[in-house]
């Protein structure tokens, strides 16, 4: 039985965590920390949980005998107490950003702040589990990816392997749970129903994980152009890709449909969590469930490839990816504890 405990466990993701592991077969929780609910019961707190424990502060000897650790802080929060947690020798999947870029120059950039810790940068491994499967079984430290970033890039990751693409657009709608749980004028129920807006147009701090991975994948930088929308519903993000391949003699030859699907066929046919569908998905066939569903078309008169993915943003986007990821840190099949709904 794998010993675990979260951090943050009163917050969207850490919430669902702690429904997810106390359901998981091989996993016991040992401490469940919150700051604002210290002393609370969690059934308290969620009165539709069923689970018994109560919040206690962080401290370390709190999870002194966990053998993981999930941190669900908020980004610029988490690295301090991820560097303290390794160092007492625990394994730990962090789900902020705060380890998932490589390159501690970009923080500035993309976070506002210095990464004091660029040793963890080089070490962390970025925890998409269908992308770094042997490394994520052999870490230390697992940066689960961020919610627009797992739908993007399990969208276009087969398509950056196998062809120069000359640009990637991510159109993305996401339900409202993606912002957290402190609401905002602009996540306030009175401003998201019967509502749609764009934000971040520009330069959206996912974009950064985004550009990351599609320029390991592809050995050359891959341009994306990434605009998040909010969505008038709870959970999931439906992510439309519009993909350019380069143009050879000033045209753009896009492959037949089938040939495009058969590279996504490919690298997922051994994946538990991915599902290439022939019809059109929508964001109700993966709410609740860890999968990501990705459609192909081919648009040759644009000279586009465009891929629909779906999944549910704290599932496969934060939750539910972070239970994968630790069942191949502890050599577990990749579904174990994920087959229910949540
Ligand atoms: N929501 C998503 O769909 C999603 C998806 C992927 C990744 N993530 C990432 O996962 C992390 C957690 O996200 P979330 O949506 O669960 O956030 P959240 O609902 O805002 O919860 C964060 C929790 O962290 C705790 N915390 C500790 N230090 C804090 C601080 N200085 N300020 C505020 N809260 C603090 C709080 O619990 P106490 O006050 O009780 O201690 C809070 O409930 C974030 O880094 C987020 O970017 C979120």
């Amino acid at each position: 039985v794998i010993a675990a405990s979260i951090l943050g466990a009163t917050g969207f993701t850490g919430a669902l965590l702690t429904e997810m592991l106390d359901r998981h077969p091989e996993v016991a929780l040992e401490a469940l920390t919150s700051s604002s609910y210290e002393g609370r019961r969690v059934t308290d707190v969620f009165p539709h949980s069923r689970v018994a424990a109560a919040y206690v502060a962080y401290a370390p000897d709190r999870v002194a005998g966990s053998d993981v650790v999930f941190v669900c802080y908020p980004h610029a929060e988490a690295h301090p107490v991820v560097a303290e947690l390794l160092a007492a020798g625990h394994r730990v999947v962090d789900l902020s950003a705060d380890f998932r870029l490589r390159d501690a120059s970009l923080y500035p950039k993309w976070y506002q702040f210095d990464h004091p810790r660029a040793d963890l940068l080089t070490e962390a491994v970025y925890g998409l589990p269908e992308l770094y499967p042997e490394a994520i079984a052999q870490a230390r430290l697992v940066a689960n990816p961020g919610c627009y970033p797992t739908s993007m890039l399990l969208a276009a990751l087969p398509l950056a392997r196998e062809m120069k693409l000359e640009l990637v657009v991510v159109d993305s709608k996401s339900g409202v749970s993606g912002a957290g749980r402190t609401p905002s004028d602009k996540t306030h129920f009175s401003a998201v129903h019967d509502n749609f807006r764009a934000y971040g147009e520009v330069g959206h701090r996912h974009t950064a994980e985004m550009l990351q991975e599609l320029e390991t994948a592809a050995g050359a930088s891959v341009p994306v152009s990434f605009t998040p929308h909010l969505l008038p519903l709870d959970r999931g993000i439906l992510s439309t890709l519009y993909c350019r391949p380069s143009a050879s003699q000033g045209t753009f030859e896009i492959p037949p449909e089938d040939e495009v699907r058969a590279l996504f066929v490919r690298d997922y046919s051994a994946e538990p969590f991915v599902e290439v569908v022939e019809h059109t998905p929508s964001l109700r066939e993966v709410q609740r469930t860890n999968y990501c569903r990705l459609a192909v078309r081919t648009d040759p008169a644009a000279g586009l490839i465009k891929v629909v993915s779906v999944i549910d943003n704290l599932v496969k986007g934060a939750s539910g990816q972070a239970v994968q990821n630790m069942n191949l840190m502890f050599g577990l099949p990749q579904a174990s504890g994920l087959e229910s709904v949540v």
